[in-house]
């Protein structure tokens, strides 16, 4: 049989973490700048730049700017070199998630992307990354040793009895837990419950990719992510998770009366759809999944872009989901040789 067909994650796999360094390197020209358009503008277009050397047919499941009018890879665009007999994948990414982060200079920020490869070139891309016609979902992710457990975690399960599971699993008191959840209002409530049970809570202003995969992640000192967060972004974390072997539970979260409307007349949501707890399982199926990310500023699953001497050091992690594989990548770009190819120009162009 044809190698290629028959593994094309290992053809590829290294150059999507080219991707999503590539982004965070373009993304960092405006770290700290205050224009958070302009640095998720540079990312896509980084992404988009080296995808187009990339042979795959790339179907653009999840992208970003659902909720939100900013500029971003969207949804059902066509990423990659398609060239005759490439293999059809499915993609799920966020050039920047933490747009606002970056722009700011604060940590958190990183740069994601998920790839799922079909078995043959006659295969649907469409069917391996759900769309999800929510803005928000309500999220509980949590470790392998957590999945472990005879007594399951459930999303509708008061916290502290999820989080006295997350304790006995993890050998670690309650009050020892660190909760990582969202600064909103909307969570005023959970991390009051969260104060009151004892554990620590880690409050982030944004970036709930990197705070999902955290619990999964040995030595990311974060044990539980709680909340609601951006719909995208629980399945591009799902992706992450499985390949950890942790877990994730997700419910579609209406922001209000109108978007329950909508999401019941003109996206066909019938009740049930919008009761269903998804799994990692559910939003990442199947096991040929790659999973690669680039840390942009410090977060508790990647170290961010840092300089030394002539070199640009880059964090990466690369993952896949069928051995459960991570590869933790740390690469030294020299400023005087590395290029970011750009989708916008064609151009390879100086860091
Ligand atoms: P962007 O960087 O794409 O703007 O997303 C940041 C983020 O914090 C996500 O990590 C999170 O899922 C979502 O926004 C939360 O949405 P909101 O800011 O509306 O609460």
């Amino acid at each position: 049989m044809n190698q290629r067909r028959h593994d094309p994650e290992r053809i590829f796999d290294l150059d999507l973490v080219r991707c999503t360094e590539n982004a965070a390197l373009a993304a960092w020209k405006y770290f700290g700048k205050g224009d958070k358009n302009q640095a998720d503008y540079a990312a896509s277009d980084a992404i988009r730049g080296m995808f187009s050397l990339i042979d795959c047919q790339g179907l653009v499941r999840i992208g970003e700017g659902r909720k939100d009018d900013a500029p971003g890879i969207f949804t059902d665009e066509k990423l990659g070199a398609w060239q005759e007999g490439a293999i059809p994948a499915a993609i799920a990414l966020d050039p920047i998630d933490g747009t606002t982060l970056t722009a700011k200079g604060l940590p958190g920020a990183i740069s994601v992307l998920a790839v799922a490869t079909c078995k043959s070139p006659d295969d649907d891309p469409r069917k391996l990354f759900p769309s999800i016609p929510s803005h928000y979902m309500e999220k509980f992710a949590v470790g392998q040793a957590v999945t472990e457990s005879d007594v399951r975690v459930q999303l509708d399960a008061p916290l502290e009895t999820n989080l006295s599971i997350v304790a006995g699993q993890l050998h670690k008191r309650v009050r020892d837990l660190v909760v990582v959840v969202l600064d909103r209002p909307r969570h005023d409530e959970i991390i009051k419950n969260l104060r009151e049970i004892g554990c620590r809570v880690r409050l982030i202003s944004d970036g709930d990719v990197a705070a999902a995969i955290a619990p999964s992640l040995p030595d990311s000192g974060v044990d539980a992510y709680v909340g609601i967060g951006g719909s995208p972004e629980a399945v591009i974390a799902a992706a992450a998770i499985k390949c950890l072997g942790g877990q994730q539970f997700c419910r579609i979260w209406p922001k209000d009366e109108q978007e329950r409307n909508r999401l019941l007349t003109e996206e066909n949501c019938s009740e049930a759809d919008l009761n269903k707890v998804w799994n990692v399982n559910d939003m990442a199926p199947g096991d040929n999944l790659i999973f690669a990310a680039t840390g942009i500023s410090d977060s508790p699953m990647l170290r961010g872009i840092n300089y030394r001497d002539s070199h640009c050091v880059t964090h990466s992690i690369l993952m896949r989901a069928r051995n459960r594989t991570v590869r933790h990548i740390e690469a030294y770009h020299d400023l005087k040789l590395k290029t970011v190819r750009l989708h916008s120009t064609g151009e390879e162009i100086s860091l």
